[in-house]
Parts: C-alpha cells; sequence; structure tokens
C-alpha cells in the first residue's frame, strides 16, 4: 500500500473562529505553559496523573452475540494534550492502557486541548497501543476550539492508525458475531447526525456509539444503541462537598453509568484537565469495559476461550 504523506501541524492552521476566540486559544494555552513552569503547577499536574484509575467494567447485552463476549474496550477521553499534558505524559497513560489488554482502544474526544499542533504529542506514545480490532475516535469540543475544519485533524489520526468515526460507523467481526461500533460530531460545536452514524447497521446488531458529549444519550437510546460511551464532564473536575459547581450535562449526566429504557451511557472522567491542573473528588479514569453475552456464553470461560484461540477478527464489510 503506498504510503500516505500527511502535513504534520504546525502553527496556526485550519478554522474559521473569531480573532476573538483565537485569541482566547491563545491566552488559555499561554497560562497553561506558564502555570506548568511553575513547581506547584507540575507538582499538581504530575499528581493527577498518578492517580489514573483504569476501570474495570462490564456491560452484559441484551441480545445474544457470542462472539463478543469477554470483548474488552478501553475508552480514552479527553485528554487534552497540550494541557499539561505532554508526549511523556502520553507515554505514561498509554503503557497503562496497553497492560489492560485492551481488544478496541476507542478515543473519546478532546484529544487535544486549543490548537491542531498538540496532535503532535500523540505521535510517539500512540506506539504503544497495538489493539487487535483497531482504535477510534470521535471530536470533542476542543478538538472544535479552533476551527469547524477537521480535515488535519482527521488525516494526523488516521495517518497514525486511529479511525474517526464522525458520524459514521464500521462493523467490527469478532468469533463470527459483528458490533456495530459507530460515533457522532460534537453536540455543542459540530453537527451530530445519528442517522448516518447509525447508516449501515443490521437489524438486532449490537451497537457501541461514541459521543463526546453525554447529553447525545437520549437521541442514542431512542435508536436502540447499546452502550454510548462519553466524556465532556471530567467527573465535574472539582467537586466539592460531593457536588460540581459547574455542570456540563443539562441532564445530570456527570460521571459513570445511566439507563434509559434498555440501552446504557457510560461517562467517564476522562484523562486531562482544562485551564488548572486541579482534580478534586474526580480521579482521571480510562475506563475498560468487557462485553458479556447474556445467552449462549453464559459461561465466562467460553469468551476467554474464544481470545486464546485467537478466533478470526477485524474489520468486516
Ligand atoms: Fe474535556
Amino acid at each position: 500500500m503506498p504510503q500516505r504523506h500527511v502535513p504534520l501541524p504546525t502553527g496556526p492552521l485550519t478554522g474559521r473562529r473569531t480573532p476573538l476566540r483565537r485569541v482566547a486559544a491563545q491566552a488559555c494555552a499561554a497560562l497553561n505553559q506558564a502555570l506548568d513552569l511553575l513547581p506547584l503547577g507540575r507538582w499538581l499536574h504530575r499528581r493527577i496523573r498518578r492517580g489514573l484509575q483504569l476501570s474495570e467494567l462490564e456491560l452484559r447485552l441484551r441480545r445474544p452475540a457470542p462472539g463478543l463476549d469477554g470483548l474488552r474496550i478501553a475508552f480514552v477521553s479527553d485528554v487534552h494534550a497540550g494541557s499539561f499534558m505532554d508526549a511523556g505524559d502520553l507515554h505514561a497513560i498509554f503503557e497503562s492502557v496497553a497492560a489492560a489488554n485492551p481488544d478496541l482502544v476507542l478515543f473519546g474526544g478532546d484529544l487535544i486541548n486549543t490548537r491542531e499542533r498538540e496532535l503532535l504529542h500523540y505521535r510517539e506514545p500512540l506506539r504503544l497501543l497495538r489493539p487487535a480490532l483497531g482504535m477510534f475516535a470521535v471530536p470533542g469540543n476542543h478538538d472544535l476550539f479552533w476551527g469547524r475544519d477537521l480535515g488535519l485533524w482527521s488525516a494526523f489520526l488516521e495517518d497514525q492508525g486511529v479511525t474517526v468515526l464522525c458520524n459514521r460507523g464500521v462493523r467490527i467481526a469478532r468469533g463470527g458475531t459483528s458490533l456495530w461500533l459507530c460515533g457522532v460530531d460534537d453536540l455543542t460545536e459540530g453537527s451530530p447526525d445519528l442517522r448516518l452514524a447509525l447508516d449501515g447497521r443490521r437489524d438486532g446488531e449490537a451497537t457501541v456509539l461514541l459521543s463526546h458529549h453525554p447529553d447525545f444519550f437520549f437521541e442514542a437510546a431512542a435508536a436502540d444503541v447499546d452502550l454510548t460511551l462519553s466524556g465532556h464532564t471530567h467527573g465535574g473536575q472539582i467537586r466539592l462537598f460531593g457536588r460540581a459547581p459547574i455542570h456540563h450535562s443539562r441532564f445530570g449526566y456527570e460521571q459513570g453509568w445511566f439507563q434509559e429504557a434498555d440501552c446504557s451511557l457510560y461517562v467517564g472522567r476522562g484523562v486531562g484537565v482544562t485551564l488548572l491542573p486541579i482534580r478534586i473528588d474526580a480521579r482521571p479514569e480510562v475506563p475498560i469495559v468487557t462485553v458479556r453475552c447474556p445467552v449462549a456464553t453464559g459461561d465466562e470461560r467460553t469468551g476467554t476461550a474464544a481470545r486464546e484461540a485467537g478466533v478470526g477478527s477485524g474489520l468486516a464489510t
């Protein structure tokens, strides 16, 4: 296959945002860099990173899908590379993720903080991740902070082996069963279109949706999406007396599991921070979701045996 050439993001690039917005983005980046030079800022930032929690979770599917039993999904969201998060930090985080042995690594948006060149932090650390079924990503509001044109953002990620699922889906095959994995654009800064994301899904097919903003869950549940994975809230980032002063979800989807009919939403707390290197009562998190099948593979050994036997898997048509 011919090697594609993708220009590296350097300096101010795409975007149709107002000059004021760009000044705000530069000011935000400068504030982060200045704070990271201070011993206290660096100490806070390292302390947050060391608190990373890999949450082991289970999703029980409603319908039989034996080949998916035991599938492990790592959900990495809200990295905010460039905001107290450099290549060294990403290297340490991705090492932990790789050690969890996921079959899929899904990026839930806000990969960068304000500027596309912050993607460069990913170039080396991403090589640590080689999940058998691939890596996928959707944009978050910060990925669109500089501009609505995701061309370079997408091209960079695709070149690094991360498939962008912005209003589209793919079929993943594992052990003779298929999973429809799809993603939507960001709810607040982009133009999410679930109809496009589900275009191609078969009737009754197990479905996982990536949506940076959790408030998209109602629409996903109405469309019978088994699992929606979201971030955006940082688990409140700063919670005082059990409550976050700033709310990022109109429906209270701050962190953890939520249920609508038979459909599930998990809101991860994300791994990074914005503006200040502070997290209170909201540890950084990478959820690792293990899929369990209700019938036929009630015995967990089935999933384990499938993995050990290296049952045929990969992107299907
Ligand atoms: Fe975020």
